[in-house]
């Protein structure tokens, strides 16, 4: 399973490429607008040039033609762009026609394996189920997670599945048993995936243990 932050933070995108561990990055509105007034494409390229992999920046047209407008632009920033298109058949509209251009298209804001279908069918790259904004109404994102899964697989589609709105290592843990091909999370997940507060305690009485025998590190 390939990890992308999901952030548009280039400090922590940074530091999780340090890591070793940035396949790629998304990016949304609310994302960029956390980083203040900053030029966007200026910014996504910013971030293509710290991170190799796919790196998804999101439409804000509502109608086909300005998506396709937005798409085509942001396409040109670098070559690992990836053009981020709404659910919505205007957005899948958008998708089919870039994705005929040779732009990879990811589809976001999926609450529903109909909706997954279709995205497939109109030539999306990628496919962004939300997992935590299902559990925040009281849906079960990670159902709606393996129903995609096994929908591609029944038909080899090669729309990737792409875990979105992860909050909590069990996301991940449950996205990666389930064999999604990706999974996007904030830098807080990808901290919380380290930490063990046996390891903590471990680690502190193997170099207790090893001062008190008179060793130096
Ligand atoms: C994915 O591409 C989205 O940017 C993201 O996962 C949304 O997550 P949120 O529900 O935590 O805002």
């Amino acid at each position: 399973m390939k990890f992308f932050l999901d952030t548009a933070n280039l400090n922590e995108i940074r530091e999780g490429a340090s890591l070793g561990i940035a396949d790629g990055v998304t990016t949304n509105p609310s994302l960029i607008a956390k980083e203040g007034g900053v030029d966007f494409k200026q910014h996504i390229a910013a971030i293509c040039e710290i991170v190799q992999g796919p790196v998804s920046a999101e439409v804000t047209s509502q109608d086909t033609e300005g998506m396709l407008r937005e798409g085509r632009d942001y396409s040109k920033i670098a070559p690992n762009v990836v053009v981020k298109c709404p659910l919505t058949r205007q957005g899948l509209k958008a998708t089919r026609q870039l994705s005929n251009e040779g732009i990879k298209v990811n589809v976001t804001l999926c609450f529903s394996a109909a909706q997954a279908i279709v995205a497939a069918k109109a030539g999306a790259s990628f496919i962004s189920p939300f997992l935590g904004r299902l559990d925040d109404i009281g849906e079960n994102g990670l159902i709606l997670l393996q129903n995609i899964i096994e929908i591609y697989q029944n038909y080899s589609w090669k729309t990737e599945v792409l875990a979105a709105s992860l909050r909590h290592p069990i996301h991940v843990i449950e996205a990666a048993r389930l064999g999604a091909d990706i999974a996007t999370m904030p830098f807080k997940v990808i901290d919380q995936l380290f930490n063990h507060p046996l390891t903590d305690k471990g680690q502190a009485q193997f170099l207790a243990d090893w001062a008190k025998s008179g060793r130096k590190p």
